[in-house]
């Protein structure tokens, strides 16, 4: 039957007529704060390439997290900027690193219980080199060497579990650091902690302001030799199959407006469920247009979430989530 028997307005035509048949929610459980941590006291140091987001010291990271949780979000993804970096990434995988340090003082926190809290697993932020891995130079060549980088991820990982992570989220794009991860945790007493593997990392410009935020850029080359190329969407299937085939509890996709379709193509292909990180160039793009009076603020942040949901991803790490959740 077609017009004018069917009339696709009559179900647009009012708030509550669009709310009951709307497909797709947005809740701020299924939103994920990004948090950088860095070293001090009393510091709240903001990032210039993306307008509302800081560096925090621990304690005003406990104060952003008691905010987090009164806003009813999912949870937080933590990274951290040491003081000092070297080549193993010691700072990483030490006892005293700054994202160990916050998990134990976010684990005092009442509020901050009700989140979950996510530790990213990477040696970019802490080795003086800045690359994800280990790496071998030889003459003006350099290699990022994939196995002698396994057994730092994995006792990082181990060390982030035994601090108070839910989860550890390995975002490094080394082959076999899951398996490696969940070997070190159930030996290290961490059974339970869960790995959220960043399956389908692809080598992106998007990344850029978040490199200012965590200092983390590459000193040398790029990161096209372990993050995925633009064009592959069945490499991206690929990479996931054996993400979960090592142990991979959940995956996390990114970034997200650029990857839509492969976000899509990894929710028909498996049940586990799937995040998408909406990365740090798709937020400071948008609050650059807001800035500029060219975008409406709050109708583009929910909009842009709802595109990543409606994808097929049952959770959002956005640096929006406390925007977006006074705005639901
Ligand atoms: C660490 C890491 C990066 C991001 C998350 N984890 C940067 C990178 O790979 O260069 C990017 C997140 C963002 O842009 O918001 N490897």
């Amino acid at each position: 039957m077609g017009f004018p028997e069917t009339r696709m307005r009559r179900l647009r035509s009012s708030e509550q007529m669009r709310a009951l048949v709307r497909e797709t929610t947005l809740e701020p459980g299924d939103l994920i704060l990004p948090m950088f941590i860095c070293t001090g006291e009393g510091v709240r140091r903001p990032i210039s390439s993306m307008p509302g987001v800081f560096n925090l010291s621990v304690d005003a990271a406990v104060r952003e997290a008691e905010d987090a949780a009164s806003l009813g979000l999912g949870g937080l993804l933590l990274f951290g900027l040491p003081d000092t970096k070297d080549e193993q990434a010691t700072g990483a995988w030490h006892h005293d690193g700054i994202v160990q340090k916050a998990l134990r003082a976010l684990k005092q926190v009442g509020a901050a219980r009700k989140l979950v809290l996510i530790a990213d697993v990477c040696l970019c932020e802490y080795t003086s080199h800045g690359h994800c891995g280990v790496v071998v130079k030889s003459g003006d060549d350099y290699l990022v060497d994939n196995d002698p980088s396994l057994e730092i991820l994995a006792r990082t990982a181990a060390s982030l579990a035994k601090a108070g992570a839910d989860i550890v989220a390995p975002s490094d794009m080394m082959d076999g650091r899951v398996a490696a991860i969940r070997r070190a945790l159930d030996t290290d007493a961490s059974a339970n902690t869960a790995i959220l593997s960043y399956a389908s990392k692809f080598a992106s410009a998007f990344y850029g302001p978040f490199r200012e935020a965590a200092d983390s850029a590459p000193q040398f080359g790029d990161r096209k030799t372990y993050q995925m190329d633009g064009g592959n969407v069945r490499e991206a299937m690929r990479e996931i199959d054996l993400d979960i085939a090592e142990g991979a509890d959940m995956i996390l996709m990114k970034p997200a407006m650029p990857y839509l379709d492969v976000v899509r193509a990894a929710r028909e292909r498996v049940d586990v469920p799937i995040g998408a990180y909406q990365v740090s160039g798709e937020y400071s793009m948008l609050q650059a247009a807001f800035e500029k009076g060219w975008l409406d603020r709050d109708r583009t942040i929910l909009e842009s979430l709802i595109g990543i949901r409606r994808a097929g991803a049952d959770f959002i790490v956005t640096y929006f989530a406390k925007d977006a959740a006074k705005l639901l």
